[in-house]
């Protein structure tokens, strides 16, 4: 259960009720951000998230059909394709603290806000990203497609 440890023990976590372990929010403070528990979250297509504040390249309406769609595998394992500047990654985070998540990009690129956010979560040990391996895939496939 999210916001539990393995024993079933509530576990201090931002984002969730540290009594029903379930997930905070989304608390809109305008229609282009919002919160999840002390997290916010900026719909934009620019670079710069941190750990505190993450650019999402998703509207109110995606957001909102997006957790519609994942909200049903709280603790789960999850594969995301495409991690643009780390929104998403750490909104399934947040909303469904997976036992792993992986998470792949094409683009080439630091992510320090993402790096923060699995840093100060202390969440390594379960949340991956995959920028090189999505790299490495592109390449694959170029040299297929020739
Ligand atoms: C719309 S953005 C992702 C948005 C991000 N999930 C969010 O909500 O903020 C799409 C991203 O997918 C990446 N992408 C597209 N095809 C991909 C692939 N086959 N593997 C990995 N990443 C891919 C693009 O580079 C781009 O950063």
């Amino acid at each position: 259960m999210p916001g539990h440890d393995s024993k079933g023990m509530a576990a201090t976590r931002t984002g969730f009720d540290q009594v029903s372990g379930a997930a905070v929010g989304p608390e809109w403070l305008d229609e282009r951000t919002f919160r999840v528990g002390t997290t916010e979250f900026v719909e934009t297509y620019t670079r710069g998230s941190t750990a505190e504040r993450f650019h999402i390249r998703k509207n109110r309406e995606m957001v909102e059909a997006y957790l519609d769609r994942i909200r049903p595998f709280p603790g789960g394992a999850v594969v995301e394709v495409g991690i643009a500047d780390g929104g998403s990654a750490a909104l399934i985070e947040l909303v469904l603290a997976p036992r792993k998540l992986v998470a792949l990009e094409l683009d080439a690129g630091p992510l320090p806000g993402l790096r923060d956010f699995i840093d100060r979560h202390g969440i390594g040990d379960r949340v991956r990203d995959r920028v090189r391996l999505g790299r490495a895939w592109r390449r694959h496939h170029a040299h297929t497609q020739q």
